[in-house]
């Protein structure tokens, strides 16, 4: 049987759900429309979207009543433990389709840093990018959404429909395990690198996630930590990052998370997924869950559209009882025919009706892996360089390359986003005994060995490998070679968080003995994120080069020769102790205990991440909050040349700057602006960035538009910016300001748009 539609009631079930606008200050003057529809973000209203939300319309009408549930319920296509459905591609989800209305059957896959390939089930591999962490060094959006059509052109030659990529997070904390997952610490760099990468990836005829919705900020108890943050700050810092990413990414769905948020699990959570997202920002699209984040029926009412991997919450919601529901009750029947459009909107959207199911086509990973090598360099930070070692002018003769199994490859993140190159991982090394994830939560080494890429590059240098065991070894070849290299790793995972900042396994040891031994020793770190150097002094170079993907060896040679500069900028503070973090000890870490998270809390057990003490002040806003110096500044990295800034101009919400190349090597600038006082009241926060390579000798100027939301305060969801004076800085990092310029702006108060 047809079924009539029912929109007018539900948009009027929508309208009932937005928040009452709050009474405008009488100096603020509104520039945005008053009403819902037309605040919505802009995109919102294009044609394409209208377009596929009026063909989902038409086949949600002719939805027999069986099939108002289909596409609304995900199964698990991981076989282990257990079986999938016969027709899924192993990967992370498969949603059945439905061919008498031509909806067709979804197929997902992770991830953000090229297809996964899940322990080897299927028998294909992929491109391997660096790190998002590294992607966020690189601060170059048009780089970042290059390698998103890559990796969603891999994705779709191997059959997969969505991409569950775009994790938009906040590093508030950088012990978290999945902070070489998120991009940064900043809501601006965040949001523009998220959007990007998924414009590249959506450019495929495929849909991509951003993730995950919201404020999941640690994975010690992840699946039941209470985040406690007020609405305002949580819309000036993490929900901020989601906002940009929304409306440059236009992502067909937006993957919500597994904490609770203010008491209310995130996959759950009214005021995220209705009132943030659908009534404030006019999402389109569909809200699929995390793996297992659903805590119950209800979650439907709050806004969730699709259940993913059904089987791994404690019951399957949207099936059988959310038909019953909607068959015996209006609002639920409504919700129905909400969820079941908003899916089919984004199905529509991105053309996955019309894709031939297997649409094949050859895959060049050759120049992929070229791509991935750019993206590494380009992300690369240089962080101490004292007496010029890099870049190596004068070919050494003698070598001592130390760690980091640098003889095999290079090092990766793990969990849902690990992804592998031909041959698979190099070097395995086991986590330890946590049943059937054994197998995939290890230790992995892409197949690029730093050693090896030195050794082709200097051919006449004698080059040893220790693999640092024993100190005592190390130091004796230390002290007879011009030159060490030591690579440091700090492995991170999906799953648990660190303890604190320092190297594992005795490397701060190990590395502080070879620099005594030998000045010119130059460490190269393979953090998921920033680490604390009791050994900086007595070295003469750090490279940060984060896990550098699956041509990371030949990279880091490159930047160590001379062959590529270093072209990253930090995405994150590097603090100088724990104790300078808002939260000195991880939540739960102590009664959890920091270990996969497999484990359920004792009954009774509430854990709860207090994120107001520093609000919207994240990284180095909390560092500048608290008169802290970091170790390292958000936005730092050295050159293997010398900039300079001049006529530095700003207008309005608009700036320009003239950057020259000074020195006599090719180079990355970064320049940064910087809020740093409003009305005389100090405040630093990213406002706008640029980058640029340029030639010895050579000049640009670069413009810049103040993104004004990182001016502004928000108040229950309107923008609102005083009138008065704006002081903005031009820094090289979040603690040099090179030049400063005052500006006053009128008072303005608005819903989106920066
Ligand atoms: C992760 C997601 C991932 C999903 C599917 C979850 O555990 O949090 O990021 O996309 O699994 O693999």
């Amino acid at each position: 049987m047809a079924r009539k539609t029912m929109l007018k009631a539900a948009s009027r079930l929508a309208l009932a759900l937005v928040a009452a606008p709050v009474a405008m200050p009488l100096a603020a003057q509104s520039t945005e429309p008053e009403t819902n529809d037309d605040a919505k973000q802009e995109w919102t209203k294009s044609e394409e979207w209208q377009a596929a939300a009026a063909k989902a319309l038409q086949t949600v009408d002719q939805m027999e009543d069986t099939e108002r549930v289909v596409v609304t319920r995900g199964y698990r296509a991981i076989p282990f433990p257990g079986s999938i459905p016969e027709e899924a591609i192993p990967g992370a989800g498969y949603i059945p389709g439905i061919e008498r209305l031509g909806i067709p059957p979804l197929h997902e896959t992770d991830g953000p840093l090229g297809v996964t390939y899940i322990a080897g089930l299927r028998n294909d591999f992929a491109t391997p990018f660096p790190s998002s962490v590294s992607q966020g060094a690189s601060f170059d959006p048009a780089l970042i959404e290059r390698m998103g059509e890559i990796i969603g052109s891999e994705a779709r030659a191997k059959g997969f429909d969505i991409l569950l990529a775009g994790g938009a997070n906040l590093t508030r904390d950088p012990r978290n395990g999945r902070t070489f997952e998120y991009f940064s610490e900043d809501p601006l760099l965040t949001g523009k690198l998220t959007g990007a990468s998924v414009r590249g990836i959506q450019s495929n005829d495929i849909i991509s996630t951003v993730k995950h919705f919201a404020l999941n900020g640690q994975e010690t108890g992840r699946r039941f930590i209470d985040v406690q943050i007020g609405r305002d700050a949580a819309r000036e810092s993490d929900l901020l990052a989601f906002e940009i990413a929304l409306e440059i990414g236009e992502p067909g769905a937006v993957m919500c998370a597994y904490n609770k948020v203010n008491g209310q699990n995130a996959c759950a959570n009214e005021y995220l997924l209705t009132d943030v997202l659908r009534d404030s920002w006019g999402y389109p699209g569909f809200v699929m869950s995390d793996w297992g984040a659903v805590p119950s029926l209800q979650a439907a009412l709050a806004g969730l559209d699709q259940q993913s991997a059904a089987s791994l919450d404690n019951e399957v919601y949207f099936q059988d009882q959310l038909l019953a529901r909607a068959e015996a009750d209006q609002i639920w029947d409504e919700r129905l025919d909400a969820m079941n459009r908003r899916i089919l909107t984004s199905v529509y959207r991105f053309g996955l009706d019309e894709v031939p199911a297997d649409p094949g086509g050859e895959i060049d990973y050759d120049s992929h892996a070229d791509f991935a090598q750019e993206v590494a360099t380009a992300g690369m930070v240089l962080l101490r360089n004292e007496g010029d070692i890099p870049p190596l002018s004068e070919p050494p003769k003698r070598i001592l390359v130390v760690g980091g199994y640098a003889d095999a490859g290079v090092l990766s993140g793990a969990g849902s986003s690990q992804a592998h190159g031909e041959g698979g991982p190099a070097i395995i090394r086991p986590y330890g005994d946590i049943g059937p994830y054994s197998r995939v939560l290890t230790q992995q080494y892409h197949r690029s060995s730093p050693l090896k890429a030195l050794r082709a590059r200097y051919p006449d240098a004698r080059i040893d490998f220790r693999d640092g065991r024993y100190v005592s070894d190390a130091v004796a070849l230390a002290q007879v070679a011009d030159l060490v290299v030591v690579f440091a790793t700090q492995w991170m995972s999906e799953g648990f968080d660190l303890p604190d900042l320092s190297l594992p396994d005795g490397q701060d040891a190990l590395i502080a003995a070879v620099s005594a031994a030998n000045p010119r020793t130059v460490v190269v770190l393979e953090t998921g994120g920033p680490i604390v150097m009791p050994w900086l002094d007595d070295t003469a170079a750090v490279l940060q080069a984060w896990y550098p993907g699956i041509r990371g060896g030949q990279a880091i040679a490159d930047v160590l020769s001379g062959d590529a500069y270093p072209g990253g900028r930090l995405p994150l503070s590097f603090p100088r102790s724990t104790q300078d973090l808002p939260r000195p000890d991880v939540p739960g870490a102590l009664e959890l205990g920091l270990d996969f998270t497999g484990s359920e809390p004792s009954p009774g057990y509430e854990l709860v991440a207090d994120y107001d003490v520093e609000g919207a002040d994240i990284g180095y806003r909390w560092l500048a909050r608290n008169e802290l110096d970091s170790l390292f500044p958000f936005g730092f990295g050295l050159n293997y040349t010398e900039f300079s800034f001049d006529e530095f101009a700003l207008e309005g919400v608009r700036a320009s700057v003239r950057v020259t190349n000074t020195g006599e090597r090719p180079g990355a600038a970064v320049p940064q602006l910087y809020l740093l006082s409003r009305n005389g009241q100090p405040m630093r926060r990213l406002v706008g960035f640029a980058k640029t390579e340029l030639p010895a000798g050579e000049a640009r100027t670069l413009d810049f538009d103040l993104d004004r939301r990182l001016l502004a305060d928000n108040r229950d969801g309107y923008w609102i910016m005083p009138e008065g004076d704006y002081e903005i800085g031009l820094g090289t990092d979040a603690e040099t300001i090179v030049a400063r310029k005052n500006v006053r702006l009128p008072a303005r108060r608005w819903r989106n748009g920066g």
